[in-house]
C-alpha cells in the first residue's frame, strides 16, 4: 500500500506511466467505466475546496466507484475535538482510499501512520498539493508536448502558494527547466524551496517583481492567487491582493505559444477578458484534473484494466 503526500513520492518513470494512463483514460473513458465497481473513496476536507474535492469524486464515479466524506471540519467530529489519527482509523473501516485536505502542514502525513488505506494529500496548509501538480504536469505535457526544456514563469503568491511549491519540486527533475519567479518582495518563494530545491539541484532561476519585463520570454505562465487564508492580518492581504492582474495588454507582450495556467480559484489576478485568448489553458486544466485523478486512484488501488 502506498500514500501520496508529495509529488516526489513518484519517480519520474512512475509519473510518466501515470500520465500515460491518464492520457489513455482521456482517449477512451468508457474502457475504465467499471474499473472501480464496488470501491469507495472518502474525501476528508477540513478546508474549503471546489475543484479538488469534486474532481476526486467525479474521478471515482467515472470509474464506477462510490464516494463519501465531509466538506468542512465543522461538519465532522473534528468540531468535537476528534484527532486526525482517530478519524482516519474510522475512515479505514468505511472506504478503500481517501483524499485529505487540511489547513495544517503535515496532517495527511500523520494520517498515513495509522491508516490501513491509501491516503492522498489533497493540500496541506501552505506546504504541498501533489494532485494539483499531477494536473499541471498533464496539462503541460498534453498542450506543450513535453515536460523538459521549458521556461516557466510562476507569478503571484509564491510564499504561501502550495501548488507552486509542489510544481517546482516535480519539474526540477526534468532537464532544461528554468524558472522565472515573479512576486512582490513579501511573497517570495520560501528559503526551503529556493535553497533546498533550486540551489541544491543547480536549477536556473531568477526572481523579479515586474511581470511585464519577463512575460515575453516565457513558454508558460503559472498565475496564482494571493492566499488570503494564510495571512496573519487583513491589511497586508488587501495591500498585496491586486499586485498582479494579467490582462489583454500584458498578454500582448507574451509569445504566441505561451500558455497561461492557474490552479484556480482565481480572484482578480487574471482578468476575465483573457479567458477567450487561445493561450488561456486554465479551464482545460480542470478537465485534465479528473483524468489524472482517475489514473491516480487506479494506480493506488492497483487496479489493472
Ligand atoms: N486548485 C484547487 O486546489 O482548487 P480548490 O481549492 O477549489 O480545490
Amino acid at each position: 500500500m502506498r500514500h501520496v503526500i508529495s509529488p516526489l513520492d513518484f519517480s519520474v518513470e512512475e509519473l510518466d506511466k501515470l500520465l500515460d494512463l491518464a492520457a489513455g483514460i482521456e482517449k477512451n473513458p468508457a474502457k475504465y467505466a467499471h474499473a472501480c465497481d464496488g470501491k469507495v473513496l472518502a474525501t476528508l476536507f477540513y478546508e474549503p475546496s471546489t475543484r479538488t474535492r469534486l474532481s476526486f469524486e467525479s474521478a471515482m464515479i467515472h470509474l464506477g466507484g462510490q464516494v463519501l466524506g465531509f466538506s468542512s471540519a465543522a461538519s465532522s467530529s473534528a468540531a468535537k475535538g476528534e484527532s486526525v489519527s482517530d478519524t482516519i482509523r474510522m475512515i479505514s473501516c468505511y472506504a478503500d482510499i481517501c483524499a485529505m485536505r487540511h489547513p495544517k502542514e503535515g496532517a495527511p502525513t500523520v494520517a498515513t501512520a495509522v491508516s490501513s488505506i491509501p491516503v492522498i494529500n489533497a493540500g496541506d496548509g501552505g506546504h504541498q498539493h501533489p494532485t494539483q501538480t499531477l494536473t499541471d504536469l498533464m496539462t503541460i505535457r498534453s498542450l506543450k508536448g513535453r515536460l523538459d526544456h521549458l521556461t516557466i514563469g510562476l507569478c503571484g503568491d509564491l510564499k504561501f502558494g502550495r501548488t507552486v511549491h509542489s510544481l517546482i519540486n516535480a519539474l526540477v527533475r526534468y532537464s532544461g527547466i528554468s524558472f522565472v519567479l515573479i512576486s512582490p518582495e513579501e511573497l517570495r518563494i520560501p528559503d526551503y524551496i529556493r535553497e533546498d530545491v533550486l540551489d541544491a539541484k543547480g536549477v536556473s532561476y531568477q526572481e523579479v517583481e515586474r511581470l511585464e519585463d519577463v512575460i515575453g520570454g516565457l513558454d508558460l505562465l503559472y498565475m496564482t492567487r494571493v492566499q488570503r487564508e494564510r495571512f496573519f492580518n487583513e491589511e497586508d492581504y488587501v495591500r498585496l491582493k491586486d499586485f498582479y492582474i494579467l490582462d489583454k495588454k500584458k498578454m500582448s507582450l507574451a509569445g504566441k505559444d505561451m500558455l497561461v495556467l492557474h490552479p484556480l480559484p482565481r480572484v482578480n489576478e487574471i482578468s476575465v477578458e483573457v479567458d477567450s485568448d487561445p493561450r488561456a489553458a486554465y479551464f482545460k486544466q480542470v478537465q485534465y484534473g479528473v483524468y489524472v485523478r482517475m489514473a491516480l486512484i487506479l494506480t493506488l488501488l492497483e487496479v489493472e484494466v
